[in-house]
């Protein structure tokens, strides 16, 4: 898939912006503040998942402006679409697929996937369980949808039974509204579960092979899916499990106004030669997981849309090393990926590499195409 063509009215610092991308390599080249993960933002922001940075809608709206709409002409599939997304004004939000209104803003992913990479991928490793859960979970949804949809009713249901664990001790609700709060959790949790070691199971053996390619054989990377209580082998038997685990923390519970066990708790655990790479890993290593973790990604979409996403990287040539970044992006071109990079200069590529990219000066807010 690609992006042949993006415009962009009141969105961040761009007023209106109308351009080309090539179908390689797009470097965003500009000085600080000047709008480069703004514009990586509106390309993200085309596959349904929401910012990458966490904005919220309302944020990415131009100052004193009353909407943000981004339209894009892309291949996908052999086809060329017309993707549209608006927030603000008289309509919250709006996603459009041709001129047809989607049903969900995550229905775009069915026509464009994104993986982004920014420095805060680089400390995937030693980050907190939410950051390694977050990864898994926008990998999971662009990958399908449904993912997704089970996710946000899950966090909702988790949302409000805490509501109800701090009403309960205030006395205002009884022991058996909180069962039925339990009736509607467990199985979300489940299918949240299932769905994540089903995802898994495809992006591991990915991540480990790239990472044996990366260490040149001399490291074995192994990921585990760390859960908040005892799987058993037989998946029927979890809702079970899962029921008796909440009712052995009830007290706990209930004390700590907040739902304790569940795939919200859960972590992803990565081990190098059979240690803890979060606890025993060197900053190199760490890196490199992520980066195979990262192009595990790219390759498990791939397995499932027939076709390489788009790969943002914003800010990270200047964050690896040179033997790391040349890897990464010959990695990337190889597979004629179309990848978008913001730098803030260009000695991290080499010359015929910057032959071949279109090449892409910001400057607040304005875009101008050089050629090298
Ligand atoms: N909603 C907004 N409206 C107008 N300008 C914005 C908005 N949000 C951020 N900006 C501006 O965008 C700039 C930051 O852009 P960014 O893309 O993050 O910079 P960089 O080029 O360093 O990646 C800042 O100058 C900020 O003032
Ligand atoms: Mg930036």
């Amino acid at each position: 898939m690609e992006i042949q063509a993006i415009e962009l009215a009141h969105f961040r610092n761009y007023q209106g912006l109308q351009i080309n991308f090539t179908p390689g390599v797009n470097i965003f080249v500009g000085a600080n503040g000047q709008g480069k993960t703004n514009l990586l933002e509106s390309i993200a922001l085309l596959s349904g998942g929401g910012s990458h940075r966490d904005a919220r809608d309302a944020e990415m709206v131009q100052w004193q402006e009353e909407y943000y709409r981004i339209k894009a002409t892309v291949r996908s599939d052999g086809q060329s679409v017309a993707l549209e997304l608006a927030f603000g004004g008289e309509r919250r939000k709006l996603a459009k697929v041709n001129g047809r209104k989607l049903r969900r803003i995550a229905e775009l992913s069915e026509t464009l996937n994104t993986v982004v990479f920014s420095p805060e991928d680089l400390s995937l490793v030693k980050g907190s369980p939410a950051q390694r859960r977050r990864f898994l979970d926008r990998e999971l949804s662009q990958a399908s949808p449904a993912y997704g949809d089970v996710l946000s009713r899950y966090a909702r249901v988790v949302t409000q039974r805490n509501n109800l664990l701090r009403r309960f001790r205030e006395g205002a609700v009884t022991a058996a509204e909180l069962e039925l709060w339990d009736d509607q959790l467990a199985p979300l949790a489940v299918e949240l579960l299932g769905r994540r070691l089903d995802g898994l199971a495809r992006i591991a053996p990915y991540a480990r092979q790239i990472y044996r390619g990366l260490s040149r054989d001399r490291e074995q990377l192994e990921l585990t899916y760390r859960s908040s209580f005892p799987l058993p082998e037989d998946r029927l038997r979890w809702l079970e499990v899962y029921r008796a685990a909440l009712k052995d923390r009830r007290a706990e519970e209930i004390a700590r106004q907040s739902t304790l066990t569940g795939p919200h708790r859960d972590d992803l655990q990565l081990f190098l030669n059979g240690r803890d790479a979060r606890t025993y890993g060197s900053q190199g290593q760490q890196r490199s997981i992520a980066l195979s973790l990262k192009l595990a990604e790219i390759a498990y979409i791939h397995q499932i849309k027939g076709e390489y996403p788009l790969v943002l990287l914003d800010d990270v040539m200047s964050e690896l090393d040179p033997d790391r970044r040349q890897q990464l992006l010959a990695e990337l071109e190889s597979k004629h990926i179309q990848v978008f990079i913001t730098t803030t200069h260009l000695h991290a590529f080499l010359p015929e590499q910057l032959g071949r990219a279109g090449i892409f000066r910001i400057q607040a807010g304005q875009l101008s195409r050089r050629s090298e």
